[in-house]
Parts: structure tokens; C-alpha cells; sequence
């Protein structure tokens, strides 16, 4: 039985991913989740596989040593997935020391985790996987269309974010360049689906759409991002777990670049054709709630991947396109309303507020 270190596992990626993998896989896998919880760690995201006797629960920091040494030492950790991050841009903006400390300190302190229960006297165990899983924003911002970010592209971060995400490859490198050490990155581009967290773009919308509030769009609304359902991203990583060779990167993309104003029509219209017609809320919902507001500072116009090296190397494909992937997630966000007044309560709340008064 092989056993997974998820860090993480509580946000939104994380806990689509242990979903993902307890679904394909069964009883033949064991998970350990490891999450700080956060404003964005929510255990509820996972209520239908705490009794599940193969999947189990640590609160911990990734910048604790003691903790996930602890961690190595209980448990015969055979792939570490190293989800846990501050993942918001925004947040970065007005906070970037958080952004240092858990993504640079908390991936260089799992890397010498992992290195300290991996190592022998010649290498390393056999099969240990530590997949990093990145983010496209490291390529910085394409301006020109038919341009496409690769594996080769170099590194160009432009906000703290970003930067801290770029950091935290370089370290995930210096680790296989310098001692051999056992890792893979994936560089992927915008995921959406269920239990993302409605900061990000999409789940922002929908529920401001589903109850009457403005839709803010930053600056004109041209900025394009490269849209990928989640669980497409899920079955990446455990491919690339499986499949990709060692040292090497990977850049996951479904070829979906929409333009943010697009997003926030397609999310209006959808959801009017989803509510039934004598729904009260169908007055409210129109154009008319589009507000652009100031623009996000440094703010990247375009990103988008050539997925061509996971689709030849790794044979992965998405399952799910966009016209599919939105009703899904809407129609999780329309099942969910107790899920959003959760997380819509106390802190994220007040952030919320400051933004956009
Ligand atoms: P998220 O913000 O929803 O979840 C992050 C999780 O990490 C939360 O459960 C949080 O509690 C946990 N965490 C934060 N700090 C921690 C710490 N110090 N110790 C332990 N746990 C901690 O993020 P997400 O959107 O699910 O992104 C997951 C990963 O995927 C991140 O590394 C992000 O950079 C990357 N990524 C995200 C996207 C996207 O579109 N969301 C795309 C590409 C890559
Ligand atoms: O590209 C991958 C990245 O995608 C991940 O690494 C990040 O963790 C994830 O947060 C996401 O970053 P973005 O900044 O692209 O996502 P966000 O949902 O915050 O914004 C998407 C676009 O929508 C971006 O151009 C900013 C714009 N936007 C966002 C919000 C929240 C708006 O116009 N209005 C908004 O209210």
C-alpha cells in the first residue's frame, strides 16, 4: 500500500485531490493530511472521508520541523504532495511576509524533511516522490497572442505570490541539482471547480451573482487566464506521480484562455439558465451587476500553457471542458449554500469588506 503526504489537504486543490485519489485508487492507498487550517483550510471539504480508516488528519505548519519530522519518522511517507501555500494574489499584495515564510520557508523546511527520512548512504530510497505543485503565475505575463508559456519559458515573477512561488521551485530544484534529491514540479495553470474559495474570480462571482451583489472586474477586464477544472489538475499530479521522470517540470493546461469579463458573462448566463424561471432571484441577475472597480496592482494581462510535454511524455489529457466544468461548479456552489455561509463568517469576511467598500 502506497501512503500519501498531502500538504495542504484542506483547501481547495488539496482536498479535490484526496477526493480524486481515494476515488480511483480505493483501499489500496493511505493519506496523510497535513494543514495548518488557515482562512483557507476548511476540514469540511472533506467530511465524507474523515471516517475513512485509511485517510487521517495532522494540524500542523509546514514550517514546523518537529511536526513533520514527526511526521517521517511514524509513517513510511511514500510521495509527498506539497499543496500548502498562501495561493491568493490579492492577499500577497497587502501581506507578502506570509507569503515568504509559507512558501519558501514551509517548502524548504518539507524538502529537508523528506531529504532526512529519504536518504541512505547512496541516494536515495527507492520510489519516493516529492511532486511541488506550482503555478503558471512563476512565467510572469504574456502579452501577445499565440504565445504560450513552456517548460522553458524563463522565470518572470511579477507579484509576491508569484515571486514566493518562483522561490519555492528554485529551492525544489537546488534539491534534485545538488543532491539528487527525488522531485517534480507541476506548473498548472487556473483551476475552478467545487471548494474553491470565493476570493478567487470564479466562486466570487457566483456567489455574488446568486445573492444580488456587484461583480467587480479589476481594471477593463481584458486580463486572459487559462481555465482548467480541478479534478483535471488532480488526475495531473497523480500522473506525473506515476509517470514523470524525475528533476523534470511539467506545465498543466486544457488550452482554455478567457478573458476575465468573459467569465463574468458566462457565469451570469449560465446561471440564469440553470434557476428555474419563477426563482425570485431572476430579476436581480443581469449584465447591470458588472462594476469594474480599480485595477489589481501589477496586475499580468495574459497566461496560458502549452501543455504539450505532460500530453507527449505523461499522456495526460483534461476530461472536462469549460462548458461542462462551470455548470458543475456552479451546480456544487447552488448545493452548497451552508459551505459558503462558513466560509463567507469571521475573518475572510472582514477582508472581504475592507475590499470592496
Ligand atoms: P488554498 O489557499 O485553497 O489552500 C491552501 C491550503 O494550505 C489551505 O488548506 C491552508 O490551510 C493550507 N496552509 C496554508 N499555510 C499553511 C501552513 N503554513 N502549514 C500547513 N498548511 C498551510 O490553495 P489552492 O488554490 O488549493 O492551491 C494549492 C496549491 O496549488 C498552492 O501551492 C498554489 O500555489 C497551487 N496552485 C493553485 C492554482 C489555483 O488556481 N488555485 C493553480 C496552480 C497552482
Ligand atoms: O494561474 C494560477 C493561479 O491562479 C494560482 O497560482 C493562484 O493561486 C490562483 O489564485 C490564481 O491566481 P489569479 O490571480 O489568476 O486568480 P484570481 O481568481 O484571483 O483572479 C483571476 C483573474 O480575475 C485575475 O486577472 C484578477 C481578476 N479578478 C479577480 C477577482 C478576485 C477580478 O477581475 N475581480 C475579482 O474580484
Amino acid at each position: 500500500m502506497k501512503t500519501y503526504l498531502v500538504t495542504g489537504g484542506a483547501g481547495f486543490i488539496g482536498s479535490n485531490f484526496i477526493h480524486y485519489m481515494f476515488d480511483r485508487y480505493g483501499d489500496d492507498i493511505k493519506i496523510i493530511n497535513v494543514d495548518l487550517l488557515t482562512y483557507a483550510g476548511n476540514l469540511e471539504n472533506l467530511s465524507d472521508v474523515k471516517n475513512n480508516p485509511n485517510y487521517s488528519f495532522v494540524k500542523a505548519d509546514i514550517c514546523d520541523k518537529v511536526e513533520i519530522s514527526k511526521i517521517f519518522a511514524d509513517n513510511d511517507i511514500d510521495s509527498v504532495v506539497h499543496f500548502a501555500a498562501e495561493s491568493h494574489v490579492d492577499r500577497s499584495i497587502k501581506d507578502p511576509e506570509v507569503f515568504a515564510r509559507t512558501n519558501v520557508i514551509g517548502t524548504l523546511n518539507m524538502l529537508n524533511c523528506a531529504k532526512e527520512a529519504w536518504e541512505t548512504n547512496d541516494g536515495f530510497k527507492e520510489g519516493k516522490r516529492f511532486l511541488h505543485v506550482s503555478t503558471d503565475e512563476v512565467y510572469g505575463s504574456l502579452t501577445e497572442e499565440g504565445t504560450y508559456f513552456y517548460e522553458t519559458t524563463p522565470y518572470d515573477p511579477h507579484s509576491p505570490y508569484s515571486a514566493s512561488k518562483a522561490s519555492s521551485d528554485f529551492l525544489v530544484k537546488a534539491y534534485v541539482d545538488t543532491y539528487g534529491f527525488p522531485a517534480l514540479i507541476t506548473n498548472c495553470s487556473n483551476n475552478y471547480g467545487p471548494y474553491q474559495f470565493p476570493e478567487k474570480l470564479i466562486p466570487l462571482i457566483i456567489n455574488n451573482v446568486l445573492t444580488g451583489k456587484k461583480l467587480p472586474v479589476y481594471g477593463d477586464g481584458k486580463n486572459v487566464r487559462d481555465w482548467l477544472y480541478v479534478m483535471d489538475h488532480a488526475k495531473a499530479i497523480d500522473m506525473v506521480i506515476e509517470k514523470g521522470r524525475i528533476g523534470e517540470k511539467y506545465n498543466v493546461g486544457g488550452h482554455n484562455e478567457k478573458q476575465n469579463i468573459e467569465i463574468v458573462k458566462i457565469i451570469i448566463d449560465t446561471i440564469k439558465e440553470m434557476l428555474p424561471e419563477d426563482d425570485e432571484r431572476q430579476a436581480h441577475i443581469n449584465y447591470d451587476l458588472i462594476t469594474y472597480v480599480e485595477d489589481r496592482k501589477g496586475h499580468d494581462r495574459r497566461y496560458a500553457i502549452a501543455p504539450d510535454k505532460i500530453r507527449s511524455e505523461i499522456g495526460w489529457e483534461p476530461d472536462t471542458m469549460f462548458a461542462e466544468g462551470i455548470k458543475l461548479t456552479i451546480r456544487w456552489y447552488f448545493d452548497h449554500t451552508e459551505w459558503m455561509e462558513h466560509v463567507t463568517s469571521g475573518d475572510y469576511q472582514k477582508y472581504y469588506e475592507e475590499m470592496y467598500k
